[in-house]
């Protein structure tokens, strides 16, 4: 059952309380609705990517109250501080390097080093982050390939009964999403362009504004920047090979493992979005304890299956040998 409420400080509160236990709350920014979860919540940001129908775990914006919340996330650079005293609050998304102890979870980073931050200047949103005391992760509240929702009426026509909330603020003003601009590499990077032109940024700047490698754009998720393990995996496994640990889902793998052999196993019981949480984090505690194969059960091809098996697929062929 999806709540409908006119954005007042009772429904704000509200909403507040239903993100703290892990719920989605559809919320109006500047640009346009957001789909939002506690960021600090691995679990709650699965339901996001499952609400969308999302075919792969793109990273998320972090929503911030203010400039110091966002430096608790994210190491910015110089350049990106001017930006962010240009433009904050605003509808300016800043990418940067993690800050050390930064609480956003993996699975909304999609397990990149980077994360991307912004400071929304609508009230509703502002209010909404402030009664939560944490950053809101939030993609536009529309089904995975449709268009970016302006209202909540386009809100409930697309997720309806999928969240938990959508708080009706009236009309986006902006109705265009932010400008993504990222300092990850040596000059700072428009990643997208947004509600504030490419011109406005680089008179801030004093440069230039480089764009993003042309295979960034062919095949996002098979870059360096996108988070591949050390250790190699092989897919669609039924049984373990010497000297492999296992990526188990539902116990398959388990129940033919050796003892002492590691296993880490996304959801035994079976659940696709526990999978999802669980998915970047597991595969960084084989690098920790520096293993070198990883068999991975079969994934079902259903619901967020499709994106767990994508991101499996991708970390799987990026390695060479
Ligand atoms: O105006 C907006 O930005 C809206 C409102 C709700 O804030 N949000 C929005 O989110 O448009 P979404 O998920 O639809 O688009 C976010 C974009 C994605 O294309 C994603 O790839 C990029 O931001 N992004 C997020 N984190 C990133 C990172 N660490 N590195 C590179 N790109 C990142
Ligand atoms: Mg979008």
């Amino acid at each position: 059952m999806t709540i409908v409420a006119p954005a007042d400080a009772a429904a704000i509160a509200r909403a507040a309380a239903i993100l703290r236990e892990g719920g989605l709350v559809a919320f109006p920014t500047e640009t346009v609705y957001g789909l939002g979860a506690d960021a600090t919540q691995a679990w709650a940001v699965a339901r996001i990517y499952d609400a969308k129908d999302r075919p792969s775990f793109n990273p998320l914006i972090a929503h911030v109250a203010d400039l110091e919340a966002a430096r608790r996330e994210a190491a910015l650079p110089e350049p990106a501080l001017r930006l962010s005293t240009a433009f904050w609050p605003g509808p300016l998304t800043i990418v940067a390097p993690l800050a050390p102890g930064g609480a956003v979870c993996d699975l909304a980073r999609a397990g990149l080093p980077s994360v991307a931050v912004r400071v929304p200047a609508h009230p509703v949103a502002q209010a909404l982050i402030a009664a939560l005391g944490r950053p809101i992760a939030a993609p536009s509240a529309n089904r995975s390939g449709h268009v970016s929702p302006v209202t909540a009426a386009h809100v409930t026509q697309d997720l309806s009964g999928k969240v938990d909330m959508i708080l009706d603020g009236g009309r986006t003003a902006a109705g265009l999403e932010s400008t993504i601009v990222s300092f990850c590499e040596g000059s700072p990077v428009l990643l997208r362009p947004g509600a504030i032109a490419r011109e406005t940024i680089e008179k801030i700047l004093g440069e230039k504004l480089s764009a993003p490698e042309r295979a960034e754009i062919l095949a996002p998720g098979m870059t360096p920047s996108h988070y591949a393990p050390a250790a190699r995996l092989r897919l669609e496994a039924h049984e373990l090979k010497e000297g492999e640990a296992a990526l188990d889902f539902g116990g398959r793998l388990a129940a033919r493992a050796e003892p002492g052999t590691v296993v880490l196993d996304l959801s035994p019981s079976g659940d696709l979005i526990e999978a999802a949480a669980n998915l970047f984090a597991h595969l960084r505690e084989f690098d920790a304890r520096q293993i070198a194969d990883v068999a991975v059960a079969h994934i079902p091809e259903r619901g967020l299956g499709e994106a767990i098996n994508d991101r499996l697929r991708r970390a799987s062929t990026t390695k060479l040998d």
